[in-house]
């Protein structure tokens, strides 16, 4: 994020006006799955009532020209170009597809980040247990941010891949990105970058921050629909990795014993995919990209800030984000009161937070001794005094 003081340029009525549940109570969970807008929402229930009327055939053939279209909204988002742009169902399977990609013999190291999500993890466990590989995890520095300085000592020619967080699941931290890309790559291992908490809510370009991939979602800050997610592929490094699993659209039969697989990002699609969810998923990056990432990312900066802030001031509660460089989740406990027990007590008042267990983020929270963490996640859709009555919602549960 831009470290410049953020202003507010988001047309906050017209953003409400297209998000109707912003009105009845405070949503503060953008970072589990956030309110979709209104023309994401007309869009993913307009392509299902074509359906109904035509078949799924018919509808997808007449929408086809729009669902490509989907690829080169993701792309103008991300710096890249339609063809570096897979669609898919899931961050997950994003990054999985990514992933399981890359070769990897017995001996070839994989680094995780010590925020690293709970299925990266488990992946990353399976392929070493599969391949011989193994996996070591790079610390974080004072701060909280990964470790430059350690990961550049643990780097060597057998570190195949290097998986970096963004933007952790279970605090406002945001990893440097670029320098991480750069030792990586003077060392001749992949970089792929988990960016499912901080696409939608920063500006992020492909080739500026120098990965090879990057994964993402829909249903978070994008406010896209559920089951929607991608994959950005640097040409680069494109026709290099065969995906673990093919169909008729990432690949061609060709003769009786061979196929060819496809030269761009589609490699990592497969045929049949829910139209009407990726319509919506189109829906949503436009939308974004219509109220400008830039003017996004101050607002969603501005409303975190405030609540972070006001929480910080409190007595009997303690934010729980590292790092110099904060994204719009903001993380906290509350002394004496199980994480639970305040999400429940501040649902009774109609503001939705979330808990994020240590399962999500194992390394991070064993580390920083945490069972669990409130977290709320404002978008740009709040108003000022929504975030205030939040922050005094979790001041009224201090004993
Ligand atoms: C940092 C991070 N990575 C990956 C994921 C997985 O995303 P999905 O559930 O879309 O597969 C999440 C979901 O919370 C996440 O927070």
């Amino acid at each position: 994020m831009s470290e410049a003081p953020p202003t507010d340029t988001v047309d906050i009525d017209a953003v409400r006006a297209d998000t109707p549940a912003a009105a009845h109570g405070v949503f503060l969970d953008s970072a589990g799955s956030s309110l979709p807008p209104r023309p994401v929402v007309e869009t993913v229930i307009g392509h299902l009532r074509r359906e109904e009327e035509v078949g799924g055939y018919r509808a997808a053939r007449e929408r086809a020209d729009d669902v490509a279209a989907v690829r080169t909204s993701v792309g103008r988002l991300v710096g890249a170009p339609p063809s570096s742009i897979a669609l898919s169902d899931s961050a997950t399977r994003a990054w999985c597809d990514f992933f399981y990609a890359v070769p990897l013999s017995p001996g070839d190291r994989i680094l995780i980040s010590s925020v690293e999500y709970a299925t990266n993890a488990i992946a990353a466990l399976q392929r070493a247990r599969q391949t011989g590989a193994v996996v070591e995890v790079v610390p974080s520095d004072g701060s909280g941010s990964i470790d430059l300085a350690a990961f550049e000592a643990m780097m060597d020619d057998r570190v195949a891949l290097v998986s970096l967080v963004h933007a952790p699941t279970n605090s406002g931290l945001l990893n440097p990105v670029r320098e991480v890309a750069d030792i990586a790559h003077r060392f001749g291992a992949l970089v792929v970058l988990d960016a499912c908490q901080s696409v939608g809510q920063s500006s992020l370009d492909l080739s500026r921050l120098g990965v090879d991939a990057l994964s993402a979602t829909g249903r978070k800050w994008l406010r896209g629909p559920r089951g929607t997610g991608f994959l950005a592929v640097a040409e680069s490094v494109l026709d290099t990795l065969e995906p673990r699993s093919l169909d008729l659209h990432s690949a061609s039969w060709t003769g009786p014993d061979t196929y060819t697989v496809a030269s761009d990002a589609t490699r990592f699609e497969t045929w049949e995919h829910d139209v009407a969810a990726r319509l919506g998923l189109g829906a949503a990056v436009d939308y974004l990209l219509d109220l400008g990432v830039d003017a996004v990312e101050a607002a969603v900066r501005l409303r975190a800030d405030r609540l972070r802030g006001a929480l910080a001031d409190t007595a009997g509660i303690s934010v729980r984000d590292p790092g110099e460089r904060r994204t719009g989740i903001v993380t906290f406990t509350v002394d004496g009161v199980d994480t639970t027990a305040v999400k429940d007590a501040l649902a009774a008042r109609d503001i939705t937070v979330t808990v994020s267990p240590a399962s999500s983020t194992l390394l991070d929270m064993t580390a920083r001794g945490l069972d669990s963490v409130v977290r709320a996640s404002p978008h740009y859709f709040l108003t000022p005094d929504q975030i205030d009555e939040a922050a005094d919602a979790c001041r009224a549960l201090v004993r």
